[in-house]
Parts: structure tokens; sequence; C-alpha cells
């Protein structure tokens, strides 16, 4: 670790656009990333307000901008202004990374490719050929869709409050693997046929700390159970899917791996994902 930080007339600028913006944790993470690889960059959040992103995206070429992450409630609109977006992004729907190549800005999307890494790497997961459930539809429910078919999942079933928007998601799936839209009252029939359950919805999220996506009792084990709320770091709806014998995963990965991806797309270095994690973990306390 470099344990001296600087900015100087050579540093690399870096950022984050959302609104709001000020409770973002990639500030903190990627600054770490950047220190402990030895490059001199910066990264920052900015409070990009609605109307103002396009004029923001101009800035990111004017001021030679070297990356960007985009969030809430930009993904959609920036994809009028890149010059390129890859497939993955394209089929979500979404970007939440720029990467400026001397002017020439492309767009990609790294939630569900980070999701599936983290989602590997801290369970051992094997998912091709996997059947999986998915509770949410919604936009962080596309990024993880299209990953987990990308790794070969062999079905994913969507269940979800408002059911059109699970079979519209369903439909977007369909050309990569098998896919089914199933009824909130249906997911007693899938949940013990399936090797891994994803809570796609924010149920759960603090403050309402007590309210689980689905009834754990449904769940049994050997089956992954895996959450992207991560705060808390474990939501009730993983310690009770861990009591009843399945092995958990916390949305923290997610976080931390799609950011790793981004680094790793700006700098061509892998990235110190050890240290992201414990940037972020240190930033909660
Ligand atoms: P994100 O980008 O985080 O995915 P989103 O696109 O607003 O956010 O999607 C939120 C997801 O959580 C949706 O699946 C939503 O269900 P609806 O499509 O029915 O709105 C789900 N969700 C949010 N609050 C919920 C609640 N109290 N009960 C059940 N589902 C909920």
């Amino acid at each position: 670790m470099i344990e001296k930080h600087f900015l100087d007339s050579n540093t690399i600028l870096y950022g984050v656009f959302g609104d709001p913006i000020r409770h973002s944790k990639s500030p903190v993470m990627l600054n770490r990333a950047f220190a402990e690889a030895g490059i001199n960059a910066a990264y920052a959040a900015f409070h990009i307000q609605p109307g103002q992103l396009k004029d923001a995206i101009h800035g990111v070429r004017a001021l030679q901008f070297r990356g960007v992450n985009v969030t809430i409630p930009h993904k959609v609109e920036v994809m009028d202004y890149m010059d390129e977006i890859d497939e993955g992004a394209r089929i979500i729907g979404a970007v939440n990374t720029i990467i400026n190549d001397n002017g020439r800005l492309i767009g990609r999307n790294t939630d569900g490719i980070g999701y599936v890494r983290s989602l590997k790497e801290e369970t051992g997961i094997n998912l091709k050929g996997m059947k999986v459930l998915m509770v949410g539809a919604g936009g962080a429910a596309r990024g993880v869709g299209y990953a987990l078919a990308k790794e070969g999942a062999a079905h994913i079933y969507v269940a979800n409050r408002t059911r059109e928007k699970a079979d519209e998601l369903v439909k977007s799936m369909s050309s990569f693997t098998g896919t089914s839209g199933i009824g909130m009252d249906e997911l007693g029939e899938v949940a013990g046929q399936v090797g891994l359950i994803v809570n796609n919805t924010s149920v759960g999220m603090y403050p309402n700390v007590d309210a689980v996506p689905m009834d754990t009792a449904l769940i049994n084990s050997p089956t992954v159970v895996s959450d992207l709320v991560y705060n808390p770091l474990i939501t009730r709806f993983l310690r009770e899917s861990e009591a009843r014998g399945a092995k958990i995963h916390s949305g923290l990965g997610m976080f931390i791996y799609q950011g790793a991806y981004a680094f790793e797309y700006w700098t061509g270095k892998p990235a110190p994902v050890a240290a992201m994690r414990q940037a972020v973990l240190d930033s909660f306390n």
C-alpha cells in the first residue's frame, strides 16, 4: 500500500454521477483502490441533478476524466450520450460505467457481472445448468438476470410483487436461457427445486430491517440464498435462510465487484479487491 497519496498536475480524474450522491461509498472504495495500485488518480462524488446530465457528460470529455460511474437516476438516460454501448449494457438497458478512450465514451454495465463474480468467489457456486429463483424485477434484477443467464443458468424463475414486470423481464431474458414468470403465490412450488434464490428487491433494507421478500420456511438446504441488500450487511432474510441450512451471500460483494470491474476497465490492472472491501467496511464504522 502506498502511504502517500497526493494530487498533482498529473492526477487522472474519475467520479460518480448521481442524485442523491452524498451517501455513496464509491469514492472511499475507488480512492483506496488507486492508492493500493500506486496509481496517481482521484475519484470524487458529483451531485448531478435531473436535466444536467448531458452537460456533465460534455464535462467528462472536456476535462478528460478517464472514467465515471453512473448511478440512480441517470443509468438509463446516460445511454443517449455515449459513443458506444457494449452488448451487456444494451441488453440490460442501463450503463453504470463510462470509459473515456481519448474522447470516445464507451458505456458498460458492471452490476450484473460484478454480482456473479462476487457470488462465485464468495460461495464457490457453479451456475452452469442450475435453476435459479429471482424475487424482484427492477433495474438491479435486469443486470443480475442477464449475468446469470450468461453464466449458463439453465432456468430462471422470476417472481415480483407487480406480476407484469416479472413477465417483461422474463421475455427480455428468454433468448439467453429458459425463463418463467411466476406469481408470489407460486414461490412454494419453485423454491425447493432451485440451487440459488436471489432477492433483487429492496425489501429488508435499512430502516425496514424486519421485512423479508419471501417466507423463509419455503427454503431448504443446500440452496444458496443471496441478497442484493447490503445495509444491513446480513439481512433478516439471509439470517433466517442460514438458520434453515442455506449458504448465504450478502449484497456487499456486488457493490465491491461492480467497482472492481470498473477499475479494471479503466486501468487495465487487477483490482485490489480485499483493500476495496476493507475501505467500505471501515467507512461503515
Ligand atoms: P432497483 O434499481 O434497486 O432494482 P427498482 O427498479 O425500483 O430498483 O426495483 C425495485 C424492486 O423491488 C421491484 O421488483 C419492486 O417490486 P414492484 O415491481 O412490484 O414495484 C420491489 N419492491 C420494492 N418494494 C417492495 C415491497 N415493499 N414489496 C415487494 N416488492 C418490493
